[in-house]
């Protein structure tokens, strides 16, 4: 059996809870190598998923220039994506790098460009795409039952959601705060749903009006003068052909509002996810009359499953297998390095915008 050899960059919550944990079940894939700067966090995840001789590097760099190793898988803070995952190109892997892609567009071109010349695949975390509940919205879309996309709202509203671990309350680590968290995977997924990933202007506006309401976070209290980021980002985005995406971010809000979700309006019908792969419903006129439906959803489609158990749990598996099937096949991820290039241009734009009060113009990425 073809097995590739992987190694894992940032061992912390989405490295091991994702990548190490997926990769270490996978059947065509063996993890020959971690890498953190705290080597803590090394010993734990080796002792946590038995990982028998795993060679472990406190540098990233050392990782890269190992020989053995086939693909990267980065897991690091977000503005250290970008070295990471050119290091890892230069040096002849397959990279898959979580979201988002980088905190500078210039940046996310450039990776896609060297991965493109390197003739190496690069893919990127957005494992809510396997969600059922947007493969089945998806489908809606490709048969033309909403008719024409020419709204949407990106949302990811959480009243109380503030990750209080890593770096995320740091700009010069995280890039931001919670555009640079959660609006990644919204954004991922209503642009995905719309079969359009070219924004054309942002306008938008970043807030840190409840940085100090410490209170009723489920993960825990923090350091209110410690935190230089955004609590809330708001956005109007136009897209090319004319569509408006509302973006609706924050970490902690007084709103009862949805997270890691979406909502498209056609000229035919519309379509809202209630709630991180929550309950679907279509709105459409039927027999004359205004009707709701709430389909019961099948899991996740049969082609975008591989080896793994086919549940909604099991997304982020299903994201990793996806991902090794499509390196075994030698064709592109079904999550292309190119789709992150818009998500990092619309963010870029809303902190561009929110700086001067005027719309920002994009030029989408070809
Ligand atoms: N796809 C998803 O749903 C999802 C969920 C959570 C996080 N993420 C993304 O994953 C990344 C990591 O987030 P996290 O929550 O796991 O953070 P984390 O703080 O739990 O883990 C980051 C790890 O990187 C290590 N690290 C930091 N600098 C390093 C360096 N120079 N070299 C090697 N290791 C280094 C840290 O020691 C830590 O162990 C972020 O980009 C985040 O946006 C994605």
């Amino acid at each position: 059996m073809k097995k590739l050899n992987f190694g894992v960059i940032g061992c912390g919550w989405i490295g091991t809870g994702k990548h190490i944990s997926s990769l270490k079940q996978h059947p065509h894939a063996r993890l020959v190598a971690i890498c953190d700067c705290d080597p803590a966090r090394m010993d734990q995840a080796e002792k946590q998923f038995e990982l028998q001789e795993i060679k472990k590097y406190e540098d990233y760099r050392d990782l890269c220039l190992d020989p053995s190793i086939d693909v990267v898988h980065i897991c690091t803070p977000n503005v250290l994506h970008y070295e990471m995952t050119m290091a890892a190109l230069k040096n002849g892997k397959h990279v898959h790098c979580e979201k988002p892609l980088a905190t500078r567009s210039d940046h996310a071109i450039e990776m896609v460009e060297t991965a493109r010349k390197a003739g190496k695949r690069l893919t990127i975390g957005h494992q809510r795409r396997f969600f059922s509940s947007v493969q089945y919205m998806k489908s809606l879309v490709d048969k033309g039952e909403l008719g024409e996309i020419y709204y949407a709202k990106a949302l990811d509203a959480r009243r109380r959601g503030v990750p209080t671990w890593g770096d995320y309350m740091r700009k010069e680590r995280n890039g931001g705060g919670i555009l640079f968290d959660g609006a990644p995977h919204s954004l991922d997924m209503t642009m995905y749903l719309m079969n359009n990933f070219k924004p054309v202007s942002v306008y938008g506006k970043v807030m840190d009006k409840m940085k100090y309401a410490t209170e009723g976070n489920p993960w825990g209290l923090w350091d209110p003068t410690q935190s230089d980021v955004e609590d809330t980002g708001f956005a109007m985005i136009t897209m090319e052909g004319g569509a408006i995406i509302y973006l609706e971010a924050a970490w902690l809000i007084n709103m009862i509002g949805y997270a890691n979700s979406t909502l498209l309006v056609g000229t035919k019908a519309g379509v809202d996810m209630q709630g991180e792969n929550g309950q679907v419903r279509v709105n459409k006129i039927y027999n004359d009359k205004m009707v709701v439906i709430e389909p019961d959803i099948m899991p996740p489609m049969a082609a975008l499953v591989g080896q793994f158990e086919v549940n909604d749990r099991n997304a982020p598996g299903i994201e990793i297998d996806n991902w090794i099937q499509a390196l075994l096949d030698g064709r592109e991820p079904f999550i292309k390095g190119e789709d992150g290039i818009a998500v990092v241009q619309i963010i870029e734009s809303v902190y561009k915008s929110s700086e001067t009060g005027q719309a920002v113009a994009i030029k989408p990425y070809l």
